[in-house]
Parts: structure tokens; C-alpha cells; sequence
């Protein structure tokens, strides 16, 4: 695990900084707005997501700068996601990275159209030559992060999981769930990277597959550490999952069932790879930590 953290680490110090250029500091009467995207994207995150665009595009002899763009834009997204889903209308979080959240720090109208800030930069990211030469390239990475972010994924799985009807979601119901509000979006990280790459269908279909399995057991990991940790550990609240009685496999599982669970979805996430031999031997070890984590 040490090289995959050395890893993450590295991919960590280009994002953030990749970041801070793409969100420069505005002066003037919108200069709040800004301040409140980069206090949203310039934070403690794991960057999870950039990682796997990375390593993804890697499989395929893509340079780390060369898919920096990309992965800047969908941490973008992910960061526009955590902010709106702190909001009281939503999930009412104090706490996100270790420290207050946007509207906490700033105020809910400004958190609100932070993230809209940083939604809608994301695809001007995309769109600009410097993130792909080949205009398909980039029209292909517009079009799978709209479907990943929007009804039919991300925001589709957020409404579930808000819906007062997500009680009577059976295990099936919640793996669907748990695929809109997180796999997409972690899904569309590695189908990039296959996207920048020029891969082949057979690798396209392998990667996915591996993708699916992360999501899943990456989400479940995040319900357990809701239930098992502390929010200095994880640096956002814990709890909050029972309390807002919010439909996760530990509701259905127990812990230890969820745990088990995860851990299955981590070998057969793994065992995807085969296909791609050693080069993806950090992208094992992503799928290891996704569960191993403790924030
Ligand atoms: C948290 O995602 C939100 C979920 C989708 C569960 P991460 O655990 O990747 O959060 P950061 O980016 O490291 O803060
Ligand atoms: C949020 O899931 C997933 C998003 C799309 C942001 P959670 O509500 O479980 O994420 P945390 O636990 O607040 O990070
Ligand atoms: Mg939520
Ligand atoms: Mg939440
Ligand atoms: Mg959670």
C-alpha cells in the first residue's frame, strides 16, 4: 500500500495544483463566488477520482499531464456534489475535509451557486483545447460526464437517495441507488482514462466493469465508516446515515454483512484487470484501499 499512497499523494499535488490555476482569484464584486469554489476544490480530498482517470489513461501510454485537464474537471463535479450535498436541504453537514463546509464557511446562497460554479467550469475544462486536441476526444469526455453527473446518474441517485420512499428500497433497489449517486461518477473517471487513452472495446468493457465493482464497494465502505468512525477520522460527520434513516447495505446487511459484501465486490473489481497484466497493478490496489481507507 505504500506505493499506492506515494501514488495518490503525487496525483494529489498536480490536482491541487491543476486546481489552483483553473480557478484563479478573481477581484471585484464576484470575487465571493470564487473564493467559495476553490475553498470547495482546494481542500484535503482524497482525489480518488483524478486518480483513476490517471492510472486509467496510463493503462493506455497516456502521460499523467496529458490527462490532468480531465481529471481536474470530474474532481470539479465531485467537489460540486459535496457541496450541494451538505446543504440543510439536503444531507445538513457541518463538516466536510476537516473543516466547516461552503455554506457554513460562506453562506447557502453562495455554497449553492459555488456549485454551480464548479459544475459548469468542468465542461468548459473539457471543452478547451488544452484539455484534448482531437475535438471527438472532447466532445466524447462533454458528453460521459453529462451522463454521469446529470438525472441519469449522480443527480438521479442523489434524488433516490433524498426520496421518502428510499425505505422500502430492497438490496437490489440500493445497489441501483448506490450506482447513480457515486458509481457513476467514479465509472465515468476510468471510462475517460479509456476515452484520452483510444482504447479498444475489450479494454473499454473490462474497465468499466472494474469501475462498477469500486463504485459499489466504495460507497459501502463510506456507509461503514458513517457507522464505525469518528468525524475526526473522516473529517466530515458520522451518524448521519441512521439518523436520517438513509437506505444503505448496512441497513440490510449489518456491518459485518456489508463488510463482507465490500470486500467480495473489491476481489471481482480486482479480478477485471486481468486483461491489462501488471500495468494495472496500482488500480488493484486502489480497489484494495477503497475499503481499507479510514477517511
Ligand atoms: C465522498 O467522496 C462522497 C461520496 C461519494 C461517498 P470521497 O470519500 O471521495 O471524498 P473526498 O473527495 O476524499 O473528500
Ligand atoms: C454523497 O453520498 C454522494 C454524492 C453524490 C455527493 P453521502 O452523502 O454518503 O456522502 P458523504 O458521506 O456526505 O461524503
Ligand atoms: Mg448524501
Ligand atoms: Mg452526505
Ligand atoms: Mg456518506
Amino acid at each position: 500500500m505504500r506505493r499506492l499512497n506515494d501514488a495518490l499523494k503525487d496525483c494529489a499535488t498536480d490536482v491541487d495544483a491543476a486546481l489552483d490555476s483553473l480557478l484563479a482569484e478573481t477581484g471585484g464584486p464576484r470575487a465571493r463566488v470564487v473564493e467559495a469554489m476553490r475553498y470547495a476544490a482546494l481542500s484535503d480530498g482524497k482525489r480518488l477520482r483524478p486518480f483513476l482517470v490517471m492510472q486509467c489513461a496510463g493503462l493506455f501510454g497516456v502521460a499523467g499531464a496529458a490527462a490532468l485537464q480531465t481529471a481536474a474537471a470530474v474532481e470539479m463535479v465531485h467537489c460540486y456534489s459535496l457541496v450541494h450535498d451538505d446543504l440543510p436541504a439536503m444531507d445538513d453537514s457541518d463538516l466536510r475535509r476537516g473543516r466547516p463546509t461552503v455554506h457554513k464557511a460562506f453562506d447557502e446562497a453562495t455554497a449553492i451557486l459555488a456549485g454551480d460554479g464548479l459544475l459548469t467550469e468542468a465542461f468548459a475544462i473539457l471543452a478547451s483545447p488544452q484539455c484534448h486536441a482531437v475535438a471527438e476526444v472532447r466532445s466524447e469526455l462533454v458528453a460521459g460526464l453529462a451522463a454521469a453527473a446529470g438525472a441519469a446518474g449522480m443527480v438521479g441517485g442523489q434524488m433516490i437517495d433524498l426520496s421518502p420512499q428510499r425505505g422500502g428500497l430492497d438490496l437490489e433497489g440500493i445497489r441501483q441507488l448506490q450506482s447513480l449517486k457515486t458509481g457513476a461518477l467514479i465509472a465515468f473517471s476510468c471510462e475517460a482514462g479509456a476515452v484520452l487513452g483510444g482504447a479498444d472495446p475489450a479494454a473499454r468493457v473490462a474497465l468499466l466493469a472494474f469501475a462498477a465493482d469500486l463504485g459499489l464497494a466504495f460507497q459501502i465502505a463510506d456507509d461503514l465508516l458513517d457507522v464505525l468512525s469518528s468525524p475526526q477520522e473522516v473529517g466530515k460527520p458520522t451518524g448521519q446515515d441512521a439518523a436520517m434513516e438513509k437506505a444503505t447495505f448496512i441497513g440490510h446487511l449489518g456491518v459485518e454483512g456489508a463488510q463482507t459484501e465490500a470486500q467480495r465486490l473489491v476481489e471481482r473489481a480486482r479480478a477485471r484487470l486481468d486483461l491489462f497484466g501488471q500495468k494495472a497493478d496500482l488500480l488493484r490496489d486502489v480497489a484494495e484501499f477503497v475499503v481499507a481507507r479510514r477517511r
